[in-house]
């Protein structure tokens, strides 16, 4: 009797958050995205239907017998259509990640449908912003900044052997589920902009602004050709003899 109200509150609960669920949805960018609610949900003597954007933002508001109105920001973006209270936002980018929300007003009112929307990372670029430079270590600052203007900056420094993070960030969300973050691939520094959907990065070889790593191994080869042929050279005097 116990078990079987648990039970029963389990699947009520379970009803409940069913019938409110978020739906996730992962969408290229670019793409045109439809956000549809159930018709039959509808009530027929409703006085308004909102759609909005992260609780806040109106997209469209529809009204019996009038026009669906789409708000200023969303003018030419949003495609409303009268006869299923549908909502086609066009060209999606990545700041339209975020939560819909269908709501109806009757005489209660009542969240038609919720998407959880996640549109792909946009490209993410690397700027070396300072290098510093002596004969056993070097020091180099770089920025990492997405198209929608998120920066994280990181210090690496190297010595002749070996090459670490030192200082600034190494992380930062940007939207939501998305994040930035800088760090070292063997002597290769990344830059990572990632979300659920997709990632890109940019890449920049240490190498190429710490020269002394360079001359180094320039160094070792020579010695080791040198190595190599005095060996050689050996080996054909004992052959020969
Ligand atoms: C709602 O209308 C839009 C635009 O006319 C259409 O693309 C979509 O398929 C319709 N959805 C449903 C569930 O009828
Ligand atoms: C990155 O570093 C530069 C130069 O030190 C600084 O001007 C800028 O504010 C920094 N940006 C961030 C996001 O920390
Ligand atoms: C970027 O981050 C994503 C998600 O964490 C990961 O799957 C991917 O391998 C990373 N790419 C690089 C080049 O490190």
């Amino acid at each position: 009797d116990l078990l079987e109200h648990i039970l029963l509150l389990f699947i009520f609960s379970w009803i409940s958050i069913g019938s409110s669920a978020v739906t996730p949805v992962f969408w290229e960018k670019g793409k045109d995205l439809l956000l549809e609610v159930m018709i039959r949900d509808v009530p027929e003597d409703f006085s308004l239907l909102l759609w909005t954007f992260n609780g806040k933002v109106v997209l469209v508001r529809f009204s019996p017998g009038r026009e669906p109105r789409v708000s200023d920001v969303y003018t030419g973006r949003v495609e409303a259509s009268v006869k299923n209270f549908s909502v086609k936002l066009k060209n999606l980018q990545e700041a339209d990640s975020g939560v819909y929300t269908a709501r109806v007003t009757a005489d209660q009112v009542q969240k038609l449908a919720e998407y959880s929307v996640t549109a792909q990372v946009s490209p993410v670029a690397m700027t070396v912003d300072s290098v510093s430079s002596s004969s056993d270590s070097c020091s180099l600052t770089v920025t990492c900044s997405t198209q929608d203007s998120h920066h994280i900056n990181s210090t690496f420094t190297c010595d002749t052997n070996t090459c670490s993070q030192e200082g600034g960030e190494r992380s930062k969300v940007t939207t939501p589920g998305a994040s930035l973050n800088v760090y070292l691939l063997n002597d290769l520094i990344i830059c990572n902009h990632s979300n659920q959907v997709s990632w890109t990065n940019n890449r920049k070889m240490i190498d190429d602004f710490c020269f002394f790593l360079h001359f180094d191994i320039i160094l070792s080869d020579e010695f080791l050709g040198h190595f190599y042929d005095s060996l050689y050279y050996d080996v054909l005097c004992l052959i020969i003899l």
